[in-house]
């Protein structure tokens, strides 16, 4: 069995399934049983002022029979008594001395109210702190969570306060209501951040009821913006977790957050840079025991592979990712149609001849039967008519041989003597 303990800044964790700071880390009841369950580590649900929350606070958007494809809330941080929490998570600690216990923090943007949280949390014992510079809601409003995590100097400032008197490591969560995440991580490192964690969840609405003309959720007939979290959310926040990653200027672990539902977007997740991942949603839904399958299908899959811990798979894809103009322009796949396979439903004739390059043609075969073919000079390898395919296995995306040599377009336009297309340039 491989190991998967993991080491996130110096915060030890028996595996990397860790319960986002949210409903599921509410009390020490709830920890204490996903402890039992099999979670390494939880963030315990924001801790701060104001305390109080509306009724009515979440909505799920359906999608195609999946009941929760999204996940719409407008809960703020715990609306129960610091000290309340403080003793819970105490006596969790005494109980599961092993399992990691995170204290997730909130407090308007003033030295003395972070050294205050700071020195009373760490008091009791936790094994790291998260910021939460995240929530889009509510706290927002008064200048606190994304309003704060929206403004660099913001997210620097008050980490450094943070870390003026934290005896225990930093993590700082960000919120992806922001045009480039990059941009407040790297705050987040300049004011001494010992890690970062994204992402918190997406400035929405899930939708008006048609016939009250009410926003889902309402409270008595008002709505308000949301946070979106969810599988919907998982291919926003694999991006934000790799554009940190690849970035040189951002040298902390990164715990990875957003739409993680199973073990295999575990493994993207690390493979993209995280060093462990938090989830919310999943658990929401399904309920604590999913971990079971999370942990067993990660020790498969790394036992399959022959790694014999976890770490040994965090950022393998990093360098695999990168700027558009870094991609090879002479690279080459075309489609091709297994028609032993193929259903003839038309699927990909209607998609690429409507919305695409117009190479599959319909033909008749020998035996009279109407065949579908690609004209593989034509096609671009876009891959939509394998994406609208119902059958697996009818279209391949084949790869041709290079004919000519690889040539990117930053290679190509320095080769013209003018200015690469480069993110970093654009950027700086
Ligand atoms: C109902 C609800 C309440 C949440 N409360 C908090 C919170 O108090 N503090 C925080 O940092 N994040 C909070 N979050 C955000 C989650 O920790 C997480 O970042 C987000 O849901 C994305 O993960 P997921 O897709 O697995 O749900 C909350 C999310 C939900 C759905």
């Amino acid at each position: 069995m491989a190991d998967l303990r993991i080491n996130l800044a110096g915060i030890q964790s028996p595996n990397p399934f860790w319960l986002a700071s949210a409903p599921p880390t509410n009390s020490g009841y709830q920890v204490q049983r996903a402890f039992e369950a099999g979670w390494g580590g939880a963030v315990w649900k924001t801790l701060g002022e104001p305390i109080l929350n509306v009724s009515s606070r979440f909505a799920a958007v359906s999608f195609n029979g999946q009941r929760v494809a999204g996940f719409n809330n407008i809960e703020l941080i715990t609306d129960r008594p610091l000290e309340v929490n403080l003793k819970e998570i105490a006596e969790t600690k005494k109980k599961f001395p092993n399992h990691t216990i995170i204290a997730s923090l909130m407090v308007e943007p003033k030295q003395e109210k972070w050294h205050e949280i700071v020195k009373k949390v760490e008091a009791i014992g936790v094994d790291g702190l998260e910021l939460n510079f995240g929530c889009p809601h509510g706290m927002a409003e008064r200048g606190m969570g994304s309003a704060s995590g929206q403004v660099p100097e913001l997210v620097e400032k008050q980490t450094y306060w943070v870390k003026e008197v934290a005896k225990t490591p930093v993590i700082v969560k960000l919120t992806p209501n922001i045009t480039d995440i990059t941009v407040t991580a790297e705050a987040a490192t300049r004011g001494g951040a010992d890690a970062i964690s994204m992402i918190n969840t997406i400035n929405s609405l899930a939708g008006v009821d048609i016939d009250t003309w009410n926003t889902i959720p309402h409270v008595a007939g008002k709505g308000a913006h949301g946070g979106y979290c969810g599988p919907a959310v998982k291919p926003i926040a694999l991006n934000m977790v790799g554009e940190c990653a690849r970035n040189p200027h951002i040298n902390v672990p990164i715990s990875g957050i957003g739409g993680i539902s199973s073990w295999r977007d575990t493994v993207e997740f690390l493979l993209m840079g995280a060093t462990g991942v938090q989830v919310c949603t999943a658990a929401m839904h399904h309920g604590f025991r999913i971990v079971e399958d999370m942990i067993e299908g990660l020790n498969n899959y790394l036992d399959d592979k022959g790694i014999a811990s976890v770490m040994d798979i965090v950022g393998k894809s990093v360098p695999k990712y990168s700027d558009w103009g870094n991609l090879d322009l002479n690279y080459k796949i075309v489609a091709r149609i297994n028609n032993d396979i193929c259903i003839n439903c038309n699927k990909c004739h209607i998609a690429c001849e409507d919305t695409s390059h117009q190479c599959i043609d319909m033909l008749k075969a020998a035996n009279g039967e109407s065949i579908l073919q690609v004209r593989e000079e034509d096609c671009v390898g876009c891959n939509l008519c394998s994406i609208v395919c119902p059958v697996d296995g009818a279209i391949d995306m084949v790869e041709l041989p290079n004919e000519l040599p690889p040539m990117t377009w930053n290679e190509r336009q320095a080769a013209l003597g003018t200015m690469a297309c480069d993110a970093d340039i654009i950027k700086r």
